[in-house]
């Protein structure tokens, strides 16, 4: 604990998220062991390890979809800006508009590529009329980098959309509602080296606007888009500091062992 707490004091800003004693459990499987996090704004943060050690258990606490999962219980603390995102005052789909989520296989809604964006902003209320809801679904497209690519056919099935574009609108989804944090649970599995590329540099620009928080496999890949990463082994929070010093000269040989090909 101490360590962890050492660590977060040399933040480069502000936390965003705070988590502290978190615990999942998916029936008798304990897949999260008491996580202690403090995530930073306008930062890219990775989340690394070894298949099953709960990566995507940890990122889905934070937007409230384990609640969709009838056998997992979450227990601690999450605050997203000191707000307590368990609280029973919270609506976990106001939640879900301000923390956003992409997941690994892009999963565009069978409507056109315009509604696909415009959805969240519509049940959000975040336009007052049709002109406004068309800047706003323009803008998220622009931020998604795939407004070019399909400016001329926004009514074209979202679904029609070759892999890389259907990932790139779901982030032009998932940023229509402003967020405040962008989750992303393997964005670019699915995607070749081009197209995972282009998600990669849009990941660099929208941490300007929010906190990343992403889920990869790929080592290179958290090396070339995040600031902090969080190294997860067994459903423990191993360690969490800077990129470059995770990669370079972690303090746990479990670390060690994973970045060096040994675990994992
Ligand atoms: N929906 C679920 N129901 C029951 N158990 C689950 C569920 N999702 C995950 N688990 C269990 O929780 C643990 C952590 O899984 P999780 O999917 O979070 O790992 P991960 O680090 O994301 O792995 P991967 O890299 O393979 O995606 C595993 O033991 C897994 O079997
Ligand atoms: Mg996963």
């Amino acid at each position: 604990m101490k360590d962890q707490a050492e660590m977060d004091n040399s933040m480069p800003t502000p936390s965003k998220i705070s988590a502290s004693g978190v615990q999942v459990y998916y029936g008798d499987n304990h897949a999260i062991k008491d996580v202690n996090v403090e995530i930073a704004d306008k930062t890219v943060t990775a989340f690394i390890g070894p298949s099953g050690c709960g990566k995507s258990t940890f990122l889905r606490c934070i937007n409230r979809m384990n609640d969709t999962i009838d056998v997992c219980r979450v227990e601690g603390d999450i605050r997203i800006d000191g707000e307590d995102i368990y609280d029973p005052k919270v609506d976990p789909v106001q939640l879900r508009a301000k923390v956003g989520m992409v997941f690994q296989k892009p999963n565009p809604f069978p409507k056109s590529i315009y509604d696909n964006v415009a959805y969240g902003p519509k049940i959000h209320g975040l336009a007052r009329d049709k002109a406004e809801l068309d800047e706003i679904v323009e803008t998220a497209l622009r931020r998604g980098a795939i407004w070019d690519e399909v400016k001329d056919r926004l009514d074209a099935p979202g679904t029609g959309l070759s892999g890389g574009q259907q990932q790139r609108l779901c982030i032009a989804r998932a940023v229509a509602t402003e967020p405040e944090v962008l989750l992303m649970d393997e964005p670019c599995s699915a995607l070749d080296p081009i197209a995972t590329a282009q998600v990669e540099e849009l990941i660099d620009d929208l941490r300007q606007r929010f906190s990343v928080v992403i889920v990869t496999h790929s080592m290179q890949q958290a090396a070339r888009v995040s600031q902090r990463t969080a190294f997860f082994h067994l459903g423990n929070l191993v360690e969490m500091d800077d990129t470059d010093k995770i990669f370079t000269n972690p303090r746990d040989p479990r670390t060690e062992s994973y970045i060096s090909g040994r675990i994992g």
